[in-house]
């Protein structure tokens, strides 16, 4: 796993393969100069917000979809519809930005949710599974994502200080150690009357809410690799400075990471379709699959 230092926004179709393999096996792409305007008045109203029951909400969510923020501290004199107006154009932005990277992710990605992370990361105190200063993959308790991938574009806007990230191995790895001897992927496989009820309703085409085997063991992962005090002592561990003004992306359900220090960050998660990746087998369902020998979908 390494962070690939990438000097223009500007990819040609050669290196987009280049580096959406590079993404997919768990390397994360770095900008050390973003690569989309951010226009100097937002980042400074930016700087002044502050955020809600900073134990609740872990960070200032941006809607895209509905076009709605949530988890922020309302102050009156216009600041919530300035707030709303200034995440929009930056998911805007960083849409448009990487979709002219990756064409090919664009055509049928899902666009999720946009945050602004306005607390200091150092010293957060936080419940065991929201903390951010553990390694982990990322799975989205209420966004079960079926097997597509979440791709998360972050930006350090903080005008001096380096955002801190810790990674450690990729899921493949941590699949391999951990996925049979946890026991969370025969639970995530069992055969329950509600994964009947999908199964069913999926032969029949009919749309069902019930959470794959795929999504219920990554969720179960993301607990497991954060309660597991001797995996995150012994766990293998590399160390990340992203400076002041710098973008970087990765396939967060494939790095395993941690944040140790860092104030002030945007970021906008893309789920992106298991049929458009470059690597179809370095997706985490695949590598699930393989080991478990059946469908995790
Ligand atoms: C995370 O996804 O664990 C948080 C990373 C960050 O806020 O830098
Ligand atoms: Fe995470």
């Amino acid at each position: 796993m390494a962070v690939i230092t990438v000097d223009s926004g500007r990819l040609g179709a050669a290196a987009e393969l280049e580096h959406c393999r590079a993404l997919e096996v768990g390397n994360i792409l770095l900008f050390p100069r973003t690569p989309f305007e951010l226009p100097e008045a937002d980042r400074t109203f930016l700087l002044t917000q502050r955020q809600v029951g900073a134990g609740y909400h872990k960070n200032i969510a941006y809607r895209p979809q509905s076009d709605r923020v949530t988890g922020f501290v309302k102050r009156g004199g216009g600041d919530a519809e300035r707030l709303r107006r200034v995440l929009r154009d930056y998911s805007a932005r960083v849409v448009e930005s990487t979709a002219a990277m990756f064409p090919t992710y664009a055509r049928a990605w899902r666009l999720d949710f946009a945050s602004f992370r306005p607390q200091e990361e150092a010293g957060r105190e936080l419940s065991q599974r929201a903390r951010n200063d553990l390694l982990h993959v990322d799975a989205f308790p209420t966004r079960p994502s079926g097997g597509d991938r979440i791709l998360r574009v972050f930006t350090n806007i903080n005008p001096t200080e380096p955002r801190v990230w810790l990674t450690g191995d990729t899921f493949e790895r941590l699949a391999e150690q951990f996925a049979l001897s946890s026991g969370l992927l025969v639970r995530a496989r069992r055969r329950t009357p509600g994964q009947r009820l999908r199964r069913l309703a999926r032969a029949l085409g009919v749309p069902v809410s019930i959470r794959s085997p795929y999504d219920t063991f990554m969720m179960g992962f993301h607990h497991f690799l954060k309660e597991n005090h001797r995996y995150q002592e012994t766990a293998r561990k590399e160390r990340h400075v992203f400076p002041a003004g710098a973008t970087w992306m990765a396939f967060t359900d494939m790095v395993s990471h941690a944040v140790l220090s860092g104030q002030y960050a945007l970021e906008q998660t893309f789920i992106i379709a298991r049929e458009s990746l470059a690597l179809p087998p370095k997706a985490p369902i695949s590598i699930l699959e393989r080991i478990a020998g059946a469908e995790m979908a």
